[in-house]
This record gives C-alpha cells, sequence and structure tokens, in this order.
C-alpha cells in the first residue's frame, strides 16, 4: 500500500476463497455477461482483503486473475491504483485521515497530531501492538462535516484533538463508538440545526436552529 511504510512481511504463497465468498463470486459474476466477468475484478479484490484482514496478497490477485480469466497484470493493475486497496498487512484498525484543504482548513493537522501522540506511531505506520494503522488520504467527500476520519468502513466526523483521543481510546478497548459527527450533529446538517423547510423538520420532530440553540439532534 502506498502511504504505509511496512518492514517485511511474507506473501502467503497460496490463496483461497472461503466458502462463503465462493458463493458471493457466483453471484456478482452473474451481473455480467459470461464473455466480460473481468469487469467484476474490484468486488473480488474487496472479498479477498476482506478475507485475509485488510489486505490483498499477491497470491490472491493471481486466483482473482484465474477466476476471472484475465492476466494477473491486469489485476495488479487495478490493485495498485486504488488507494482503497492494501497491498501490505494493515492494523485492525485503518485510520484514513483525510488531510485535503476543507478538513485541514478546519484543523486536519491537529487531529493527525492528537492521534499520533496518542498512539506512538506517526502517519505510514502502525502501532506496535499492531492495532492502528494511520494514512494520509485525500477527500474522502464529507467535507461538509471536517475534519473527519475513515477508520475501517466508518466515516467519524467533526472531530476535535479530545474526541479523536477518545475515540482510540474506546476502540482500544472494545467500548461503543459513535460513528459519524461527533457533536450530535444530524447527518451534514447545518451545525445549528435546520434552517429552512421548517414545517418539514418539525413533522420530523428535529429541532429547529431558533429551538435548540445549538446541534440538530432530533
Ligand atoms: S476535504 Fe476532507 S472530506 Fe473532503
Amino acid at each position: 500500500m502506498g502511504g504505509v511504510r511496512v518492514k517485511k512481511f511474507e506473501q502467503p504463497k497460496n490463496f483461497k476463497f472461503s466458502k462463503e465468498n465462493l458463493g458471493k463470486i457466483d453471484a456478482v459474476l452473474k451481473k455480467y455477461p459470461s464473455n466480460q466477468k473481468q469487469s467484476a475484478v474490484m468486488p473480488l479484490l474487496d472479498m479477498a482483503q476482506r478475507q485475509q484482514g485488510g489486505w490483498i496478497p499477491e497470491a490472491a490477485m493471481e486466483e482473482i486473475a484465474r477466476i476471472l480469466d484475465m492476466s494477473r497484470l491486469k489485476v495488479f493493475e487495478v490493485a495498485t491504483f486504488y488507494t482503497m486497496y492494501n497491498l501490505a498487512p494493515v492494523g485492525g484498525y485503518l485510520l484514513q485521515f483525510c488531510t485535503t484543504t476543507p478538513c485541514w482548513l478546519c484543523g486536519s493537522g491537529d487531529i493527525v497530531k492528537a492521534a499520533e501522540d496518542h498512539l506512538g506511531a506517526k502517519i505510514g505506520e502502525t502501532t506496535k501492538d499492531g492495532k492502528f494503522t494511520l494514512v494520509e488520504v485525500e477527500c474522502l467527500g464529507a467535507c461538509v462535516n471536517a475534519p473527519m476520519v475513515q477508520i475501517n468502513d466508518d466515516y467519524y466526523e467533526d472531530l476535535t484533538p479530545e474526541t479523536m483521543v477518545a475515540l482510540l481510546k474506546n476502540l482500544k478497548t472494545g467500548k461503543k463508538v459513535t460513528i459519524g459527527s461527533q457533536t450530535g450533529r444530524m447527518g451534514s446538517c447545518a451545525q445549528e440545526g435546520p434552517t429552512s423547510l421548517a414545517e418539514q423538520a418539525k413533522k420530523a420532530k428535529i429541532a429547529m436552529a431558533e429551538d435548540s440553540g445549538k446541534g440538530g439532534k432530533a
């Protein structure tokens, strides 16, 4: 993976999809004409990554090439182009910090620093206990709720250095965490609550800006 510094790791010699995933592959292949099954390369790479615990070994790419009847090189090309595919082992929690302009203007630098200081690992590294890998990524499309971080499949938004550290502590100890906005903001509603479509907001029992004073939570 481009952004992760990995000292040394072993590539497994073989890779076979699990029985469950083989069933899923059959279902995916039905979506495409039989002479264009290469179109399934992205979902199969994703399946391999999940099965392997967060990364795609070369043997998995070879197996995908065999299943889809395409050259290994073409599978490698796709896997190396998209940053969502990890080609080296990552920690149980992959922290993808967005540091593009909107998040940067809202303090992503402080969020990254708080996480690095708390975990004792820098961007591109995995913590010694193997739990967390930190990477820097481009805009993840949640700029309205900047600054934000993606952790595995979920987004955590409206972060402050304090809420970032609290989030990491909870993940470390297996406590429940709140996905999405860490301020209670509803979706990407205005921070102070809905400011228009008043009737609809009231029907949905969403507190208006003038009722709640702050925070658009129902
Ligand atoms: S700039 Fe961070 S999500 Fe868009």
